[in-house]
């Protein structure tokens, strides 16, 4: 079913509130009016001069260390999860995205159990949230979606939220929700900032795939080798420790019965691959490109 996002006011803001009611469940929410940064001096070229570090640069963001001055400054409440014990927390955990109008990224959800709080910055986008408990099909191995430019978010099959974020507001994008995201103003900016749950969560379908595929990379490196462009050795940037606890449940039968899961969607992805092919091309031609 189509969910309604609840949203917070920065004004009546409570840490706890907002900590046990919505990132310790996992919730998506959208706190709104964080300004903390000047909208004046965060330019398109403002930041593409400060954020342009072609050694993080992703498919379809640059990654950052943490920036907190008082042209961009991280929000206390944003401060305050990524310092808790509960965490893991990469060593550039700050993400900037800028996109052109009607750009559109592939549904997806983030890899390495991360959860997402994305600021807009600039302009607005028009997110599509969908809960890991009626997850889209995926490509194998991987965190995308394996779905059409047509596919249509069914209610009876999909529960999912549909919603604007403006210039102010912070999105909560808890681990395995898939997000679809469309750039609606003429320049749209976000900062994102990313931290991963020390324990797994295998209440839903994704988290059980998460920890599956964990130990899948760990113990066939050729898995890894083929589907992930990143290097497993410290799962991510969150600590070498995960690797090992995330998949401390599961057994070898267990992983044997994913890699035949996910080995089932080829034909699928076969079919597909020219349009996944050109929308992640197309995610990688505007990053930054406005
Ligand atoms: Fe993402």
């Amino acid at each position: 079913m189509k969910l309604e996002i609840d949203r917070i006011a920065y004004s009546e803001f409570d840490f706890d509130t907002y900590f046990n009611e919505y990132i310790v469940p996992k919730k998506p929410v959208i706190v709104e009016g964080v300004f903390t940064f000047d909208s004046d001096k965060v330019t398109p070229e403002y930041v593409k001069e400060n954020f342009s570090n072609e050694s993080k640069k992703e498919l379809g963001w640059f990654d950052s260390d943490l920036v907190d001055n008082e042209i961009i400054a991280i929000p206390d409440f944003v401060k305050k999860i990524l310092a808790r014990e509960e965490y893991a927390v990469r060593k550039s955990p700050m993400r900037v995205f800028m996109q052109p109008q009607g750009h559109i990224t592939l549904p997806h959800y983030d890899g390495n159990s991360l959860h997402g709080l994305n600021q807009q910055v600039i302009g607005e986008k028009r997110w599509i949230l969908t809960s890991p408990k009626t997850p889209l099909p995926c490509m194998p191995f991987m965190y995308a979606g394996l779905v059409g430019r047509d596919f249509v978010y069914a209610p009876e099959k999909y529960d999912f939220y549909d919603f604007i974020s403006k210039p102010g507001d912070v999105v909560s994008i808890p681990p395995y929700w898939f997000h679809e995201v469309h750039s609606l103003g003429k320049v749209n900016c976000n900062a994102n900032w990313v931290f991963t749950p020390k324990k797994p969560d295998e209440s839903t379908g994704l988290g059980k795939r998460e920890v599956e595929i964990v130990k899948l990379r760990k113990t066939w490196p050729f898995v890894n080798k083929a589907f992930f462009p990143d290097e497993f050795s410290n799962y991510g940037g969150q600590g070498e420790e995960l690797i090992k606890t995330y998949s401390e449940n599961v057994g070898m039968t267990r992983m044997v019965g994913r890699f035949v899961k996910e080995l089932a969607a080829f034909p699928k992805t076969i079919l597909m691959a020219k349009q996944l092919r050109s929308r992640a091309d197309e995610f990688k031609k505007n990053n930054f490109n406005v």
